[in-house]
């Protein structure tokens, strides 16, 4: 048995083939996918969070965090589109790193996607809570807080995430349209609150620019970077789209241009409007509206935001759900996670324990610390995609590359030092829970992992 057996790109491409998912997403749908999934509870409620950290130098952590995920996202795009399979970094690193690396990655990919969907319907149980109680119903503090904000459950969050799994039980291109319409409505209340925003900006509120100087924006840009964590589950759908290797990299950077635009804006349009002290940690974008009267424009932030974060949420449970299927269909995870409905074509028993366990995390744990450890996550998977896109170059230097990373190795060496630097601006405790949440993963795969693979089982005298 050996634990660092590397898959070949033909024992990654044929058990993509077998694959009984639809192939039938767009180059639309992909750039709409990333939209949906990267703009929600980042933008619309954790500013407020980043904008404490940082002051209106808030915006110089929205910046920060941009170049980062700009980084990352060019080296993603050349592994997207070298392997478009399901399976996101897991797949690629099978292949790059081997077995062992690529169980550690599927595993911390759980804290990006997994940790995240709650985080998401976390968020949004915020922002729904919010509107509901400045239409005057307001729900009992035992069924809306976590035990850790004086409540039993946050019970909204847990019904969203219930919903969100049913839609994706019902399967792809029906979550696709939805999804599309409902990234239609966010960047629209977005450009909405830009526009009525920008009218009521105070150049007072901009001093001082920096209270908490560089370590203030850092920290920040350690919270914030959760406002574009997504980007990257545009590959994760590489194989159901109709021609991956065109769309992959075109959804991506259309995807993410977008997004650093808005953001860029709301940060400066939200702290030139509110003093950084007072910008709210809960419902951000459309208090902001509120204070100035405006409450049409409140309501109708909120409304779209409420909207907007399901397609959020849509995505970061997908893109869970193909990865636990993808380390199943390897013997990873126990093959029954991999069946596919007859009807729907998706994978059943994944999506039912990935929405269980998003929607359970999510009615019970803390919003920013549910935040933290996501980030940690995500960022630890791409330091890993950056150094992959350096070692693939060099042990399969003959494949074909649709889209090629810039200035490689340099680009990916940045990439990765600026995710490092990222993470060593998120506190101790994350650190400890993500090395926990690392060993647990690592002690499943010697117990169950290396004696289930398929790979392990293959004789390398047929390949
Ligand atoms: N980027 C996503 C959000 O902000 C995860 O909700």
């Amino acid at each position: 048995m050996n634990i660092w057996k590397k898959k070949t790109l033909e024992q990654m491409l044929h058990s993509a083939e077998k694959s009984d998912l639809k192939k039938n997403l767009t180059a639309f749908d992909l750039a709409a996918l990333g939209i949906g999934a990267v703009v929600g509870t980042g933008i619309f409620v954790s500013t407020g969070v980043g904008a404490h950290l940082a002051g209106p130098a808030v915006v110089l952590s929205f910046i920060v965090a941009a170049i980062v995920s700009g980084l990352c996202a060019l080296t993603y795009a050349e592994l997207a589109t070298m392997f478009p399979v399901a399976g996101s970094t897991y797949s690629y690193s099978y292949v790059a790193f081997g077995e062992l690396i690529a169980w550690i990655i599927g595993w911390d990919l759980m804290l990006e996607y997994l940790v995240s969907s709650a985080a998401v319907a976390s968020g949004w149980s915020g922002t729904f809570i919010g509107l509901l109680s400045s239409a005057g119903i307001i729900l009992p503090k035992a069924i809306t807080s976590t035990p850790a904000a004086g409540g039993i459950m946050d019970l909204p969050a847990i019904l969203i995430t219930v919903l969100v799994t049913w839609i994706l039980f019902v399967g792809i291109k029906e979550s696709a349209k939805l999804n599309n319409k409902i990234v239609i409505v966010k960047v629209g209340v977005i450009i909405l609150f830009i526009v009525l925003g920008v009218f009521h900006i105070n150049l007072i509120n901009y001093k001082p620019f920096a209270p908490f100087g560089w370590s203030g924006v850092m920290a920040g840009a350690s919270i914030i970077f959760f406002a574009y964590i997504g980007f990257d589950a545009v590959s994760t759908a590489a194989e159901e789209t109709i021609n991956p290797k065109r769309d992959v990299p075109r959804g991506l950077a259309i995807c993410l241009a977008v997004v650093i635009i808005l953001y860029i804006a709301v940060a400066l349009v939200i702290t030139g409007m509110v003093p950084y002290k007072e910008i709210s940690e809960n419902n951000a974008v459309p208090g902001a509206l509120a204070r100035f009267g405006i409450n049409w424009g409140a309501a109708l932030v909120g409304t779209g935001a409420v909207i907007g974060m399901i397609s959020t949420l849509i995505v970061m449970l997908y893109g869970q759900i193909r990865v636990f299927m993808v380390m199943s269909r390897d013997g990873l995870l126990p093959k029954m996670f991999s069946n596919v409905h007859p009807v729907h074509k998706t994978p059943t028993l994944c999506t039912i324990i990935t929405g269980t366990i998003a929607g359970l995390m999510a009615g019970f744990l803390p919003l920013d610390e549910i935040i933290k450890l996501c980030n940690i996550g995500t960022l630890f998977a791409f330091v890993l995609v950056s150094i992959g896109v350096i070692v693939l170059r060099k042990t399969m230097a003959n494949v074909v590359r649709k889209f090629k990373c810039p200035w490689v190795p340099v680009l990916p060496i940045l990439s990765a030092l600026a995710c490092v630097y990222l993470m060593s601006a998120l506190p101790l405790v994350t650190w400890i829970r993500f090395v926990i949440w690392l060993l647990i993963g690592i002690v499943i795969y010697f117990m169950y992992g290396r004696y289930h693979s398929i790979l392990q089982k293959e004789d390398p005298k047929k390949k």
